[in-house]
């Protein structure tokens, strides 16, 4: 399919743009969330690049976005499958691979970062990152709970650095958090929610704060799940059942643990116990570290709470 490449992707999507200040995004990290981040940067008109350490990586993450792509023109045209692959087409053509993050970030107005959830190796990138990026360029964190104002701490572009947190699978999930620093300028600020509608996304306004909004509810009421089912007050599926049933959410929290990752889990959770060891909402779960220490990761791995074929 049509992945192009980074040079003539400029000139090819630059006229369907719909976002006034932000229209060239490179987005480092080629993983689930980094490639959804394309896909719907990409299908809203905007040109991307998607950079990762590896050839072998992007390729991945392009079949991923074609995969999803696939799902969704299926629904959308379902009548029209020729109509169906144009859709598809015109998306990928908006998005090129680079391995090189700091050959093509001369030319981009945001650099969207969604890779390794490791304080130090995301100050390393944006750190070398800011001295190729033009002055306007805005840089962004797609970080679930590192502090963003420890991030672009790296820079010297702290009134052009903020957070753009997206939700698992990104082309569904409509909504984005906005998070600024007390260093972020208004009109970065502004920018990035502007950006966010561009997406087609709902953004909410977020201070700098562990988890933000989302996660801090979120990551405490799975990891309380956990320990409802470590005291044997409910099987895994009956609680997950009864918040489907008693309390609307499409998925029950051991189904939702395994879909986020259970590693990912653990490191929030895990993260902010260090910094806050007396909060009893943060207190480690020994189930969620035994199966983590399993390789037992949830979905991706075939196996976390549940099994997966
Ligand atoms: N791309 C495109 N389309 C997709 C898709 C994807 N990745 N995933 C699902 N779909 C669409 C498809 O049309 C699919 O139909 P298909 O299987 O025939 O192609 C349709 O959705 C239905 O999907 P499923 O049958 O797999 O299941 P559901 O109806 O349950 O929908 C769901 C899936 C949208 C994931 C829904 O279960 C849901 O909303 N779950 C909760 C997700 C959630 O809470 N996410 C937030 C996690 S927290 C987070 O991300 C933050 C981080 O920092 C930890």
């Amino acid at each position: 399919m049509a992945f192009v490449t980074h040079r003539a992707v400029r000139s090819l999507s630059s006229s369907a743009v719909r976002s006034a200040a932000i229209q060239h995004i490179t987005v480092i990290g080629g993983g689930l969330m980094g490639a959804g981040i394309a896909q719907v940067a990409a299908s809203t008109g905007h040109s991307v690049v998607l950079v990762d350490q590896s050839e072998d990586i992007l390729k991945k993450s392009q079949k991923g976005i074609e995969d999803s792509l696939k799902r969704i023109a299926k629904k959308k045209f379902a009548d029209k499958p020729e109509a169906g692959s144009e859709f598809i087409e015109k998306i990928l053509k908006n998005v090129s691979i680079s391995t090189d993050a700091g050959s093509v970030v001369h030319s981009t107005d945001l650099v969207l970062e969604a890779i390794v959830e490791n304080l130090q190796v995301k100050r390393d990138l944006f750190g070398g990152l800011d001295k190729f990026a033009p002055e306007h360029t805005i840089f962004a964190s797609n970080t679930s709970s590192l502090p963003i104002t420890d991030i672009a701490n790296s820079t010297s572009r702290q009134d052009r650095f903020g957070g753009l947190h997206f939700f698992n699978p990104v082309p569904l999930m409509k909504l984005v958090e906005v998070i600024r620093t007390p260093m972020t300028s208004q009109k970065t600020f502004s920018a990035l929610l502007e950006f966010s509608k561009a997406l087609g996304k709902q953004p909410v306004s977020c201070k700098d704060t562990p988890g933000f909004l989302v996660n801090r509810l979120l990551v405490p009421y799975m990891v309380e799940a956990i320990r409802l089912h470590e005291r044997d007050h409910g099987s895994k599926e009956d609680i997950d059942l009864a918040m489907k049933l008693g309390a609307g959410y499409p998925m029950g929290p051991f189904e939702l643990l395994d879909y986020v990752g259970l590693d990912t889990s653990k490191f929030i959770i895990d993260g902010w116990h260090e910094k806050d060891p007396e909060n009893p909402l943060f207190a480690p779960s020994p189930l969620l570290n035994k199966l983590v220490a399993e390789g037992k990761l949830g979905k991706k791995t075939g196996e976390g709470f549940y099994k997966y074929k």
